[in-house]
């Protein structure tokens, strides 16, 4: 097998996180909400499902939304269990607002989302005033619409999802909320709740007040291209010798952006284009291969590329000397246990890396080639990426176990690939 190279221009699709956001906020507003380059994943498909579910009308036309908000306490309850498949975004989301409502839900979720903690948003939840019942810390999980209050909380974890549920729950309680972060997380549902009520949300000082009782109001939401599928491209354009890919209009909330910053200290040829526009900031990124230096990522760095640590791993393999990823233990609570799965997996491709509790030490620079050619995904969209990436660097084909998975957050990313290489 000759190695490829990539060449030409993507369009990644919509970003997950603000995709879920938009339809959670436009469904509690009033009026209607209309949505451009939505993530048609399966994700944020589950989402979708479960506002329609409670009585919203949304109206799909591509990747287009029209959604027609019911209101803060306009939702009704389901007939149906919520069924949140693979989403811990949707779950712990999802979670936060249904505490606060007039009715109870009863949410279900697949093999692996029915494993990954939900104790973390049940704690803050409960604090409210809200009635929450998990199976031993899991789903399957009752959520009991109680009147909940306001509280000030420090969360023990940056978690996005976490600060998320409790300012979904805060919108809907009786008196103010506070939340202090360890370490900023991604922001933006505290963005997107500036823009549909502006009297919602302060932040000063590191701290987030949430103030119930104003209404939210209809917007246009328009979601980039999601960093954390830009990713796996910035990454093959950086390692596969001959590359040069352009993705056009990436979210770069610096929340996100750990990934940009990552590359530039290890002098990768890669050129920011910012679009100036309103919203949430957004560039085209052209990256092309050449000489790379080690990274070192710690705790602080994690947040701001949590997603990315797989593909990063893979990076790592392709750079002479030690790299090194510490304080991403929460790795292990992803889709799959994250740090287990890539030094596995990576491994059967003859990457040397070690796996410590909370991280991961890549000695890179040696040619992967393949000891074993069955490698496992763990069901886990990321991890199935990576791979594929991994793929093109070979000496022999492999297999992935459960590769379809990649529909959770990129279903098109075998075909987009494919348009880059050129033999
Ligand atoms: C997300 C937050 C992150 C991230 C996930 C999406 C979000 O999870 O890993 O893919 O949309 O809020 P945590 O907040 O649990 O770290």
């Amino acid at each position: 097998m000759t190695t490829p190279t990539l060449k030409g221009t993507i369009q990644v699709p919509g970003d997950k996180s603000i995709s879920h956001r938009a339809i959670i906020f436009g469904s509690i507003a009033e009026g209607q909400t209309t949505v451009s380059n939505f993530l048609r994943s399966n994700d944020c498909l589950a989402t979708l499902q479960a506002f329609r579910q409670m009585g919203v009308h949304i109206k799909e036309d591509g990747n287009s939304l029209t959604i027609d908000g019911v209101g803060m306490l306009g939702l009704q309850e389901s007939q149906e269990p919520l069924d949140m498949q693979n989403s811990g975004t949707s779950t712990r989301l999802m979670a936060g607002l249904l505490a606060g409502q007039h009715f109870d839900s009863h949410m279900v979720g697949d093999a692996s989302l029915s494993k990954r903690p939900m104790g973390r948003v049940i704690t803050p939840l409960s604090e409210m005033n809200g009635t929450l019942v998990a199976t031993d810390g899991h789903l399957p999980m009752d959520i009991y619409g109680e009147v909940l209050h306001g509280i000030h909380y420090r969360l023990p974890i940056a978690s996005a999802q976490v600060k998320s549920a409790i300012i979904l729950a805060a919108l809907t309680a009786q008196s103010d909320t506070t939340i202090e972060e360890p370490l900023p997380s991604r922001d933006h549902s505290e963005t997107m709740l500036k823009l549909f009520s502006p009297e919602s949300i302060d932040k000063e000082d590191g701290l987030i007040t949430i103030h119930p009782d104003h209404p939210l109001k209809a917007q246009h939401v328009e979601v980039p291209a999601d960093i954390s599928s830009a990713a796996f491209f910035l990454v093959a354009g950086a390692i596969v010798p001959g590359s040069e890919i352009t993705i056009e209009r990436v979210g770069l909330n610096p929340t996100r952006d750990g990934i940009i910053r990552v590359l530039e200290q290890m002098g990768a040829d890669l050129t920011i284009d910012r679009i100036d526009q309103p919203g949430e900031p957004m560039a085209n990124l052209t990256i092309k291969a050449g000489p790379l230096k080690t990274f070192h990522i710690e705790e602080a760095d994690i947040p701001a590329l949590v997603d990315e640590v797989p593909i990063l791993a893979l990076l790592a393999t392709a750079v002479d000397g030690v790299s090194t990823i510490s304080g991403a233990a929460e790795l292990r609570v992803k889709e799959s246990d994250r740090l287990a799965a890539i030094a596995s997996e990576l491994g059967k491709l003859g990457a040397s890396i070690e796996e410590k509790p909370d991280g991961l030490i890549i000695t890179g620079g040696k040619p992967l080639t393949v000891q074993d050619e069955q490698v496992d995904s763990f069901g886990d969209h990321r991890i199935a990426m990576t791979l594929k990436v991994a793929s093109l660097l070979l000496d022999k084909e492999i297999t992935i176990k459960d590769e379809d998975c990649m529909a959770v957050s990129y279903p098109t990313f075998s075909t987009d690939l494919n348009t880059l290489i050129r033999k």
